[in-house]
């Protein structure tokens, strides 16, 4: 029975919540182990769409434990709006746990995500304004607000004054309204009966359930490029959502994962700012966009689009010593006569097979494409590898090739069966 990691290969949007649920239909827990609500998993069951933020996407499989690891940030008001929301559609929740180590994504981090970008004037990252980054820099500043203080009322309030004093000085230098501590306390001691029965261990939960032989799916949020350490920093958000994260946001260590599986699209999306080489600013990437139905989850943003990236997905590939790829929505390449492909990158006039080590040389990085044959034919409703088109199995086998990893699986559709697994997992 294996413990298998899920994670995003390239800049997010994968498709990962449909990638995670497939797999979730036989797996026992679903551990989510970074990030927060700036995270946007669409999956659609049975034509039902459900767009999940905070939760697990493993909260929509039957017998599934989803579990909220140390790692992620938990907005408590977001956490109680889609466990409601789940509810009221008839998703069983009550499974749901939650380590008494995260951290507490308090509103006045929201604030501070608007006051940092506002500040940067012309540099802005482009952040989904979740208060995802203020959290993790008070996580590492040692003044973050964990589960377990909700149940330390008077050490809770300290903590909240002590945090927010700093804060309200830089709300009132760009014109914001400062908050009052006593009040941002309140609320969140309003959640606490509420997260009580949720609270555990979370490393001692998922290690007995491994030494069961039970099977543990990790899902990361974000994605490898937008790793705080192996992203394109600073164009990144503020957690490790890369291999080594799912370790140290559950308590799990490296000798116990089987596989780690990167999820990647048949081509490129990014949102917000950011070096992006493939990327196509022109009506080609507007089509693209359109076909793909590329526009966030979260922000209701719309995605940069560009071809497949062979040198970030074999980055990822490294950087997560990955086992399998998990490659989404082949389809929407349907249609085109022939598809490029980066293969290498041009910095400053010299070829390039690696990520370029600092992060110059990668904004500069122009992308050298190989012309992959298209193919028109529906596949949509192919469902095993040998009923695509010769021009589709070309594809995958030379981005396997390029990327040095197999393709486990290739998705074919939005739909939960709309999926060719060529090697089951579990
Ligand atoms: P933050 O995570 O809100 O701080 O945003 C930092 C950067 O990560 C921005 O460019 C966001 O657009 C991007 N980002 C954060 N979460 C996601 C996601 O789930 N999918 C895609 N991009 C994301
Ligand atoms: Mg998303």
């Amino acid at each position: 029975m294996p413990a298998i990691i899920v994670l995003g290969a390239q800049w997010g949007d994968e498709g990962k919540g449909k990638a995670t649920d497939q797999l979730g239909q036989n797996t026992d827990y679903v551990v989510k182990f970074n990030g927060g609500n700036n995270a946007g998993h669409t999956v659609v069951i049975d034509g039902e769409k459900y767009a999940l933020h905070l939760l697990p996407a493993g909260i929509l499989s039957e017998g599934v434990t989803p579990i909220i690891g140390n790692g992620v940030v938990v907005d408590l008001e977001v956490l109680f709006d889609e466990l409601h929301e789940m509810t009221s559609r008839g998703v069983d929740c009550s499974r749901l746990l939650i380590s008494s180590n995260a951290h507490i994504i308090p509103s006045y981090n929201r604030l501070m995500d608007q006051a940092n970008e506002r500040a940067r004037g012309k540099n802005q990252i482009g952040t989904t304004g979740r208060g995802i980054g203020p959290t993790y820099a008070d996580k590492m500043n040692r003044i973050g607000l964990r589960i377990q203080d909700l149940f330390d009322p008077e050490s809770l309030s300290f903590k909240v004054e002590a945090a927010l004093a700093p804060k309200n000085e830089i709300f009132t230098a760009v014109g914001m309204d400062p908050l009052d501590p006593a009040l941002v306390t309140a609320e969140l001691l309003s959640y606490a009966e509420r997260v009580r029965p949720m609270v555990c261990d979370v490393s001692l939960v998922v290690n007995e359930a491994l030494d069961r032989g039970s099977t543990v799916l990790f899902e990361g949020g974000q994605a490898t490029m937008l790793d705080i350490d192996h992203g394109t920093y600073p164009f990144v958000t503020s957690s490790n959502p890369t291999a080594g994260g799912a370790l140290t946001g559950s308590g799990v260590g490296p000798t116990r994962i089987d596989r780690v599986v990167g999820v990647a699209k048949a081509y490129t999306t990014r949102v917000g700012e950011g070096p992006f080489p493939t990327e196509l600013d022109n009506e080609v990437g507007e089509a693209l966009r359109l076909k793909g139905g590329e526009f966030g989850v979260t922000t209701g943003r719309a995605r940069r689009t560009g071809w497949f990236d062979a040198v970030v997905m074999r980055y990822a590939t490294r950087i997560n010593g990955l086992t399998d790829i998990c490659l989404t929505k082949l389809d929407v390449l349907t249609g085109y006569d022939t598809i490029p492909v980066c293969v290498a990158y041009e910095v400053d006039g010299v070829r390039t097979e690696e990520m370029p080590v600092d992060q110059k040389g990668f904004t500069q990085a122009l992308p050298v494409y190989e012309e992959l044959p298209g193919w028109s034919e529906d596949i949509s409703e192919c469902r095993s590898f040998e009923e695509l088109p010769d021009a589709a199995r070309a594809y995958i086998a030379r981005l396997e090739e390029l990327s040095g990893c197999r393709i486990q699986s290739i998705g074919v559709g939005a739909g939960r069966e709309a999926t060719i697994v060529r090697y089951p997992l579990i």
